[in-house]
């Protein structure tokens, strides 16, 4: 090998040896990694800004005219950003004075089985699983490894007179990192006492997934749904196939139950065209149907009319999984409409 060539070898090795060196002192995003698929609407951002290398950082979501700003005052910043459905486009730039000092794009892809549209991931698209790697540079600040207090027993028979003081939410690993998940109005009770790992198996493969299918994780501790049930002559689609978070969040959500949508935006998502309230009433006299929601529910004091005030959403002895008990649809009218004076007022 002439002696020139090799002298280059060795200097493009150097070159490429102090640039190693060097990208340890710069600006790096450590997750999440291009492409990634995600459920939940909130995307976790972690990066390293070593001291001194930006004054901050601009992370704009689908070219979004307001970008998240944040301060660069620390070597390690961990922040998160909300996601819609479908394909999210995230840049993130750092800047130092006046000028870009970094930036970089990403895709990721939120996933949703209650968006036709949405269920099937698109390639290029792949879920990636954070706890199946080390991170052994997250590990200088978070906890990594689960501890007692990430599992708590709960009953939701118990709950309401339960000491939650000895429950805190501070004592949880998950914590740190995960305390988005339950910044929601309505707190399903395990999530809201971080008992994560009352269905996050830390020996699961992938590690913390959920091993058992929903309806048997839910039922473990929800012991007289399972029993009521197990009692009734039909039960719903969703319901029978154990997909109990079709509907419901195991953490928390900004609606009652910890449902996914609204009461009635959650049926109409898979029964469109009984939006209309047609099917319930629909002749040359009603041709605008009956209503099925924005009216107070007579029967169910304090809420609105929704699809439950006639439909229970799990099972039922009755006909459609009609909420009352009766066999026929006049019987039905007959529990919210008095026969006599035509108001509407139960019998
Ligand atoms: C130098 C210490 C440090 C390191 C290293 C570090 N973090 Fe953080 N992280 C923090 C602190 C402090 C918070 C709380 C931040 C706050 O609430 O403002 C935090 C919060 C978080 C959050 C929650 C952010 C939010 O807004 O919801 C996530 C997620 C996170 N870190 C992930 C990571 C990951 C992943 C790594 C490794 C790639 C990592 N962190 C490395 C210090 C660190
Ligand atoms: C260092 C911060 C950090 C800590 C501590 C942490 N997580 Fe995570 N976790 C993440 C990030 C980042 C993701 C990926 C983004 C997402 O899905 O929210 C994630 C994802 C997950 C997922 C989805 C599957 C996967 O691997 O991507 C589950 C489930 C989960 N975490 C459960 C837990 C539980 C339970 C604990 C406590 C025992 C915990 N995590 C502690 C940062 C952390
Ligand atoms: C009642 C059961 C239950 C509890 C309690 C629970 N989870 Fe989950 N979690 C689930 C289920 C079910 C999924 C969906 C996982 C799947 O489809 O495999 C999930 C998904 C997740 C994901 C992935 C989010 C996504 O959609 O990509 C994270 C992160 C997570 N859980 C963190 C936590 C943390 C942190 C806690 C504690 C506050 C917690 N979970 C408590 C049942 C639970
Ligand atoms: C570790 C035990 C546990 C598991 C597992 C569990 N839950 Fe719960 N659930 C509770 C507790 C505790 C409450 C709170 C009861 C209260 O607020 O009084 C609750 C409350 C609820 C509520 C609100 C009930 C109401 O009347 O307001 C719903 C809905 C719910 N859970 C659904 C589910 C679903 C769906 C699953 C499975 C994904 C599940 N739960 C798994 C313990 C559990
Ligand atoms: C099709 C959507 C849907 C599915 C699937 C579903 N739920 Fe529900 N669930 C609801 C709605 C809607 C309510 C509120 C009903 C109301 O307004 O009275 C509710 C209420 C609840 C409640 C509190 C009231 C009660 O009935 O005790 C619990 C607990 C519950 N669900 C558990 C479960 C469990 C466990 C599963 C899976 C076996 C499940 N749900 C599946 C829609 C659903
Ligand atoms: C994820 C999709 C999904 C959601 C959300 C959903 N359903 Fe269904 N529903 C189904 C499926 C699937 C069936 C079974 C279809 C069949 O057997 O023809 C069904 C059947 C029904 C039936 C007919 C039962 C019978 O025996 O005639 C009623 C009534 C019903 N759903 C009401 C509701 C109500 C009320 C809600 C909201 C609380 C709701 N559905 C939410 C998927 C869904
Ligand atoms: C005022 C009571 C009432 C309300 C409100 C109501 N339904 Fe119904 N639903 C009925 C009756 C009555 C039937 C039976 C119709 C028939 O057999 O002609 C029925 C039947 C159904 C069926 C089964 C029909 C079939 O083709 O098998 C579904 C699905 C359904 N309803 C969904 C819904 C949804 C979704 C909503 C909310 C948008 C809703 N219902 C609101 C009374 C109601
Ligand atoms: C869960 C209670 C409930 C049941 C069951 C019920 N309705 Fe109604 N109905 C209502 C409410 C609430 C209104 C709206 C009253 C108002 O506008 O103040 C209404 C309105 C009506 C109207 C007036 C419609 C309009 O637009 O002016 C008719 C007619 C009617 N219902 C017929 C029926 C028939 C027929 C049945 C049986 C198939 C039935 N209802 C079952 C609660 C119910």
């Amino acid at each position: 090998m002439p002696v020139r060539i090799f002298f280059h070898i060795v200097i493009v090795l150097l070159i490429s040896c102090l640039n190693a060196e060097a990208g340890q002192e710069s600006i790096t995003l450590h997750y999440p990694p291009d492409g990634s698929v995600l459920e939940y609407n909130m995307l976790e951002i972690s990066m390293s800004v070593p001291a001194g290398s930006a004054d901050s950082i601009k992370v704009y979501v689908n070219d979004e005219e307001e970008p998240l700003n944040v301060i660069a005052d620390q070597e390690y910043e961990c922040f998160s950003v909300q996601l819609k459905l479908g394909v999210n486009r995230i840049n993130i730039i750092a800047v130092k004075g006046d000028y870009q000092v970094y930036k970089t794009e990403l895709k990721v892809f939120r996933r949703s089985d209650l968006a036709s549209e949405y269920i099937k991931t698109p390639d290029g698209f792949k879920k990636d699983f954070f706890h199946m790697k080390e991170w052994k540079q997250c590990a200088r600040c978070h906890i990594l490894s689960p501890i007692e207090y990430d599992r708590k027993p709960i009953s939701p028979y118990t709950f309401k007179n339960m000491d939650k003081q000895a429950l805190l939410a501070v004592t949880s690993t998950c914590y740190m990192c995960h305390n988005k998940i339950t910044a929601n109005k309505y707190v399903h009770g395990p999530a809201a006492v971080w008992s994560c790992l009352s269905c996050h198996d830390p020996e699961a493969e992938p590690k913390y997934s959920v091993k058992k299918p929903d309806a048997e994780i839910c039922y473990e501790c929800h012991t007289e749904q399972k029993k009521d049930r197990s009692l009734k002559k039909y039960s719903h689609g969703p319901v029978t196939i154990g997909k109990c978070t079709i509907c419901h969040s195991p953490h928390a959500s900004e609606n009652p139950f910890n449902l996914v949508k609204p009461t009635w935006n959650l049926c109409v998502n898979c029964h469109a065209e009984k939006a209309s309230g047609m099917h319930v009433l629909g002749d040359s006299m009603f041709k605008e149907g009956h209503p099925t929601r924005n009216r107070p529910d007579p029967v169910r004091t304090g809420k609105e009319l929704t699809c439950a005030s006639c439909h229970n959403p799990h099972a039922s002895n009755y006909p459609h999984l009609w909420a009352f008990e009766v066999e026929t649809i006049f019987d039905l009218c007959q529990k919210c409409h008095n026969k006599q004076t035509d108001d509407v007022k139960p019998n």
